[in-house]
């Protein structure tokens, strides 16, 4: 019988405001893979998500390119998703995909790759680092791309924190927020950036959340975005108002992320109140917590069945 590969893959979030392309951390929302290897190509969904069913699919394309890079063929893959993350929202589906395609292959070729190979394949396959890194490590990571390779640390944060995810209706596809954004910026907004961007990881990490809203202002991206996320503002600015730490768009958006301190126990209640009394029904709030883990990756006897975990915490247990 041919094994079959689970993997479970965190949301994300990136940029965390002005840490534009180089901040990111991961989220409890998570998609999850089962993949083993056929004579043809199967492409299901445990879900009604929209997903390619053939060659075109993500996760079939990221596994394939593994077992290039490895000279391996592929004659066939069987893969079946589950996909809680939502699509062009903001919250690294596609890295996701990517994440969970090279560790299956990975896993399906007996890890000949480490997880920093993995981190430079998936990065250089998303273009950028600040999903797919969190999405394969966990918690808070700062990351830069240079030559192919990933320089990175990974952060664990403090458990006293929620992410209060206002997800809208539509998708904003990140081709598209990205050509909003202009080529060039003036110099004292490069230094707004760059600062900000080095206090928000150092005061996540330290629990100096007092620093977050300076710390998470951007000139590099959201004021450009913003007009194709109509709402968005209002609810930064409600988010501010009921007690968030942060308020920032996800990603490229068009989903946007509030830090809220456990404490505000009552956050959640009255965000949706609000979305309510404001006629936004097409935005719904999930509150979050960090991942600290990241993606995780076992070995079974087929799909839907599972055997003993040769490999049970992805890449925090790779021998
Ligand atoms: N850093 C990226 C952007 C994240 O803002 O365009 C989306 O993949």
């Amino acid at each position: 019988m041919e094994p079959c590969i689970k993997v479970k893959i965190p949301a994300t979030s990136a940029n965390l405001g002005s840490g534009f392309d180089s901040l990111g951390l991961s989220l409890t929302m998570y998609n999850y893979l089962e993949v083993s290897e056929s004579d043809r190509v199967v492409i299901t969904s445990t879900d009604e998500a929209p997903i390619p069913k053939d060659e075109q699919n993500l996760v079939y394309k990221t596994v394939k390119y593994l077992y290039d890079v490895c000279g391996k063929p592929l004659p066939g893959l069987a893969i079946r998703q589950t996909n809680n993350v939502p699509f062009a929202r903001g919250l690294g589906s596609s890295s996701a995909c990517i994440v969970g395609g090279l560790l299956a292959a990975n896993e399906l070729l007996h890890a000949p790759m480490s997880h920093e190979e993995l981190l430079n394949f998936a990065s250089t396959l998303e273009g950028h680092p600040d999903n797919v890194a969190p999405a394969l490590l966990g918690g808070l990571v700062t990351a830069v791309i240079e030559g192919g390779k990933v320089y990175h640390v990974k952060q664990t944060i403090k458990d006293d924190l929620m992410f209060a995810a206002f997800i809208p209706n539509f998708e904003l596809k990140t081709a598209q927020a990205r050509r909003v954004i202009p080529q060039e910026i003036a110099h004292r907004d490069a230094v707004y950036n760059l600062s900000r961007a080095a206090l928000m990881s150092v005061s996540l990490y330290t629990g100096n959340y007092g620093n977050l809203r300076v710390a998470c202002d951007d000139r590099l991206h959201q004021q450009y975005r913003l007009p194709l996320i109509p709402g968005a503002q209002d609810i930064f600015r409600m988010s501010y108002e009921f007690g968030a730490y942060a308020s920032f768009v996800s990603g490229a958006g068009p989903t946007v992320m509030s830090i809220v301190d456990t404490a505000e126990f009552d956050f959640e209640g009255r965000a949706n109140e609000w979305l309510h009394e404001h006629g936004m029904t097409g935005w719904r709030l999930r509150m979050l917590s960090i991942d600290n883990r990241g993606a995780a990756v076992k070995r079974t006897d087929a799909p839907g069945h599972t055997m003993e975990e040769t490999e049970n915490s992805g890449p925090h247990s790779r021998p």
